[in-house]
């Protein structure tokens, strides 16, 4: 199979360097194109992470630069040529990305990192194995703006543990309370601005500036119904606090649900069995063996160990307990990685599933 021509934009940051290790050697994806900002346009890729002049190479990922991608050189937005890809890729912070989604989705399909998008009324917030039905809006929304593309946005990484933990609760036993409280890693917040050391070593950063009006929004339209080319949303009710801890990556989340029908920590673990069982993102190249890691042992989750399961594609759920304080419920812990599963290689495991049902 000839595999198809990918870009990435925003290829130099974080999220743009998790893009460059999740496809190495994709089996679909060939990466031709890369952008950034005017800062790296023109440089190769290997120049734009090394032009501290005291030597440091900007590179986060473990080993080199990989050799598919270090010679390449950087394009400007405007040095894109989208007659020559079939998939973007974006990883830019949500001020840029709203025009440059808008430019290039007129012309290919974009798969975003970024808010610019998640909240329009035709764009559907996707995550592969929760609501890939919703896919189906990606038509609508080229249909709607004159397009040859789209842009399906990821949802914001905190939002991607608490809706996939969520799912399965709300399918079986109609959750609608949660409560959550999140300890969300350095590395979600970017190279720019980024965390500061002297704010977060020996520290706790109670607030993350707009992430739970975020995370409040996109899981009532992710566990919502697409009815009549409409998102219904969940009815489902959130209120969380959002903080930043002093860990490197993955984001964990301590979550009380308040359910419709009767249920415990026996029955929560038989829906994530039966649920993970029959995902459907099984046999995608970048799916994980298990799509859930649910663990009695109550030192688990915790982000040192979580982070290497299933290549950061497996969401960890541990501490699964009755808890009648809403009614019905149970509440849980939860381990999600924010630059795997959360970003860079849950696009292209989007990516994947989009290809699969034709839309790439
Ligand atoms: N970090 C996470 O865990 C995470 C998780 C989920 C979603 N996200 C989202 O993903 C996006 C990227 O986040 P990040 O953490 O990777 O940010 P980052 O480390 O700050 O990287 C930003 C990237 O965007 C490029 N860029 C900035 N302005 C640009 C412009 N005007 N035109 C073209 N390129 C531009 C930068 O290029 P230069 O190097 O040339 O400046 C860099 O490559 C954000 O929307 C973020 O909210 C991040």
């Amino acid at each position: 199979m000839e595999k198809l021509r990918v870009a990435i934009v925003g290829v130099t940051g974080i999220v743009g360097q998790e893009f460059v290790h999740a496809l190495e050697g994709h089996p679909w994806f060939a990466v031709t194109q890369i952008a950034a900002s005017e800062r790296s346009a023109g440089k190769t890729y290997a120049e734009a992470l090394s032009s501290d002049p005291s030597g440091i190479v900007a590179w986060d990922g473990s080993g080199r630069i990989p050799g598919y991608v270090a010679g390449m050189r950087i394009r400007s937005i405007d040095g894109l040529d989208p007659s020559e890809l079939e998939l973007v890729f974006s990883a830019v912070e949500s001020g840029a990305a709203r025009d440059i989604e808008t430019r290039l989705a007129a012309d290919v399909p974009v798969i975003s990192t970024s808010s610019a998008y998640r909240y329009e009324d035709d764009v559907p917030i996707l995550i592969p194995g929760i609501n890939d039905d919703h896919a189906d809006l990606l038509d609508a929304q080229s249909r709607n703006r004159g397009w040859k593309g789209w842009v399906a946005p990821l949802p914001n990484c905190t939002t991607t543990g608490l809706a996939i933990t969520l799912k399965p609760l709300h399918d079986s036993h109609g959750a609608r309370r949660v409560v959550m409280t999140s300890m969300q890693a350095l590395s979600g917040a970017g190279r720019s601005p980024g965390v500061s050391a002297m704010n977060i070593t020996d520290n706790i950063v109670p607030y993350i500036p707009k992430e739970e009006k975020k995370v409040r929004i996109e899981t009532r339209k992710i566990l919502g119904t697409l009815r009549d080319g409409r998102i219904e949303e969940a009815d489902i009710r959130v209120s969380c606090t959002c903080t930043r801890v002093p860990v490197l990556d993955g984001h964990t989340e301590s979550v009380l649900v308040g359910t419709d029908r009767e249920i415990d920590a026996e029955a929560a673990k038989r829906a994530y069995g039966e649920y993970g069982r029959a995902v459907s993102t099984a046999g995608l190249p970048s799916a994980p063996a298990d799509y859930f890691a649910v663990h009695d042992d109550p030192m688990r989750p915790q982000p040192r160990i979580e982070r290497e399961v299933g290549d950061g594609m497996t969401t960890t759920i541990g501490r699964i307990e009755e808890d009648d304080l809403l009614g019905h419920g149970v509440k849980y812990v939860l381990f999600s990685h924010n630059k795997k599963m959360g970003s860079a290689k849950g696009a292209v495991l989007l990516a994947e599933m989009l290809h699969k049902k034709g839309k790439v």
